[in-house]
């Protein structure tokens, strides 16, 4: 995700920059860095590590320089080093540029800026940035940045110094955040706006297709086509915390609400021609070994194991091989049946999870090659694999999984699809369908999102329990299993997740009159079965709560409350599903007072066994 700062006025720039970099670390925290236009030069200095580690390189002479911008990296192309950390610069190191976002046409960038004699250093995207700004640049840093995000496909936000015209900061956005503090003599630039609420609440907000050039008395904004434009000055209403939140009261709330622009993040160069096509250069499998796969094994822990049982579902019906999942803790400990022609599957947030490394290296051993589905670059897991395929998520800061399981779930389909194509197991009509589909998810998460005050309402009846059931068939059974989990671990209540076809098998000796039941109905093979184990829930005073698509059957006179999903594909509906649960876990919590963010006895990253 990445935080950007920027100051200019007649303070020191250093101190400021760090106090909003350490206001922005929730964005990112493997590299930091800072340029600062002193008087004799442009001083960049950079390093890997949290924001510490640039306070040590640092130390107490800073460099005196009124204006600068600095970056906190959450990687994304290059993994976490000095090199790869922002600022960037030009050849000449008379231009610097901070970047948050994805350069996705930054390959052919590189290519022709080399041709054009430019020598670059790190593995960034980034650095095509700085290498346009200085190649476009004939006096007019505005100018520059225009040219340079003209030929930029993909996200940006950016912030341009340059010793040759040192009054002034330049910055630019699309699909990624850009804020202007107004200050009196001086002014800031920010990803966010905790970076400088203590020391002003007037901002604008800068669209996507916006420039600006920002002095110490001055915000001039142009359209990245050159027009000046006239922008309204909004007032922060935000405290501190909240706004470190973007305004939510917790983490998981923020994190659910990102849904829809990680999920566009993910898709992003990998869904092409709006779904027609499926793209994974990264994976860089050849035909031969697509072909080789009889089987697919996935190792993983908590909500990414829950991930890779939606996998299994999905890559079963489409790709006709068998899929087993194991929880890494339990795959070290037997001995599993592995072949050569095996795609092996990591699934890790962190990347650091000490059992499913455990596990990976296992299966190193035992010869396997292996595929790491993860949120951080440069993590372990991502080093010690073969492959990687990223989720871009951004950085999860609440313990409870949300936005990274949605992102590993549809990684796995672009995968499950990607393979599919190449295979050649799959009609193109059925191809595009599927991918048409993936490609519109995102909106109907935000459909979903925007109805967060109906789940709220659900959730007041939940809270009063201490125990209750989800239930679902097929790949509700999956998803019925992350949301039973999402609930046990943010509001306490103990929630079992069973196979509803399971139910006459134990559970139903359990079902007491008005026990709350989740019920998961949107699979329409098998939901004349589901609506029996409704019915036998019925039968014994049970409270149903039903998830249902619509369109299928009205659930209405069956259930006590419905909740309709918007449609799709049957087998995509879990990226839809898990929506509400998320939220139901989310105000379920809240309503019960639990400290939704950092449960009792858990942690984000469990880097023990
Ligand atoms: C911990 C976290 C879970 C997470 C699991 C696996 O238990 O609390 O949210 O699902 O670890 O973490 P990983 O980083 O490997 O996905």
């Amino acid at each position: 995700m990445c935080g950007i700062v920027g100051y200019i006025g007649e303070q020191n720039a250093y101190p400021i920059l760090l106090e909003g970099l350490k206001k922005l670390e929730y964005r990112g925290y493997d590299s930091a860095g800072v340029a600062l236009l002193c008087p004799d030069e442009l001083k960049v200095i950079k390093t890997k590590g949290e924001i510490s580690a640039l306070e040590r390189k640092i130390g107490e002479g800073f460099p005196e320089g009124t204006a600068g911008v600095g970056h906190i990296r959450w990687a994304t192309h290059g993994a976490p080093s000095d090199i790869n950390a922002h600022p960037h610069c030009g050849c000449s190191q008379e231009f610097a540029v901070v970047h948050n976002g994805i350069i996705e046409n930054y390959l052919n960038l590189r290519r022709w800026l080399e041709e054009e004699g430019h020598c670059f250093v790190s593995e960034t995207d980034s650095e095509v940035l700085a290498h346009l700004v200085e190649h476009f640049f004939d006096g007019d840093l505005l100018q520059a940045v225009i040219r340079a995000v003209k030929k930029v496909e993909g996200s940006f936000a950016m912030v341009a110094v340059s010793e040759k015209e040192k009054g002034k900061l330049v910055c630019a956005r699309k699909d990624n955040p850009l804020i202007i503090g107004l200050g009196k003599g001086e002014n800031y630039i920010a990803s966010d706006v905790p970076a400088f609420l203590n020391h002003t609440r007037k901002i604008y907000i800068l669209e996507d297709g916006e420039a600006a050039v920002v002095t110490a008395n001055n915000v001039e904004i142009y359209s990245t086509q050159g027009e000046a434009l006239q922008k309204e000055v909004s007032e922060v209403t935000w405290n501190a915390a909240e706004a470190e939140k973007g305004g939510y009261p917790h983490f998981m709330l923020k994190e659910i609400m990102e849904q829809p622009r990680a999920l566009r993040e993910t898709m992003r160069g990998r869904l092409l021609r709006e779904g027609k096509e499926f793209s994974l250069p990264e994976l860089n499998f050849t035909p031969e070994e697509i072909n080789s796969f009889e089987q697919v094994y996935i190792v993983a822990c908590g909500t990414a194991y829950h991930a890779g049982l939606v996998a299994k579902y999905a890559m079963e019906k489409i790709l006709k091989l068998p899929v087993e999942v194991d929880l890494a803790s339990e795959f070290c400990y037997r001995d599993p049946l592995l072949n050569k022609n095996t795609l092996f599957i990591v699934i890790s947030q962190s990347g650091e999870t000490a059992d499913t490394l455990a596990a990976l290296r296992l299966a190193r051993k035992e010869g396997q090659r292996i595929l790491a589905i993860t949120n951080v670059v440069g993590s372990t897991v991502a080093r010690e694999a073969d492959k990687v395929l990223y989720t871009w998520a951004g950085p999860e800061i609440a313990v409870a999984s949300t936005k990274a399981y949605l992102t590993q779930i549809f990684s796995l389909y672009l995968l499950t699809y990607y393979l599919a194509q190449e295979k050649g197991n799959l009609s193109r009509d059925t191809l595009e369908e599927a991918g048409e589909a993936l490609f519109n998810l995102p909106d109907q998460v935000e459909t979903i999102l925007q109805r967060a005050e109906e789940i709220r309402e659900l959730a007041a009846y939940l809270a009063s329990w201490e125990s209750c059931f989800y239930i679902g068939r097929n790949l509700d059974y999956a998803v019925a299993m992350e949301g039973a989990l999402k609930l046990k671990e943010t509001s306490y209540i103990h929630a079992e997740a069973y196979a509803s076809g399971e139910l006459k098998h134990g559970p139903l000796a359990l079902i007491v009159e008005g026990i709350p039941v989740i019920a998961l109905v949107t699979q329409r093979s098998v939901m004349e079965k589901s609506l029996s184990n409704i019915k036998e829930i019925k039968a014994r005073c049970g409270h149903v709560i039903c998830f249902a698509q619509e369109g299928t059957i009205e659930f209405q006179r069956e259930v006590d409350r419905v909740f309709y999903l918007p449609a799709t594909l049957d087998i995509l509906m879990p990226v839809l599903t898990v929506v509400p649960l998320q939220l139901l876990a989310y105000y379920t919590a809240v309503a019960r007072d639990c400290p939704v963010d950092k449960p009792r006895n858990l942690a984000k990253s469990v880097t023990v066994e």
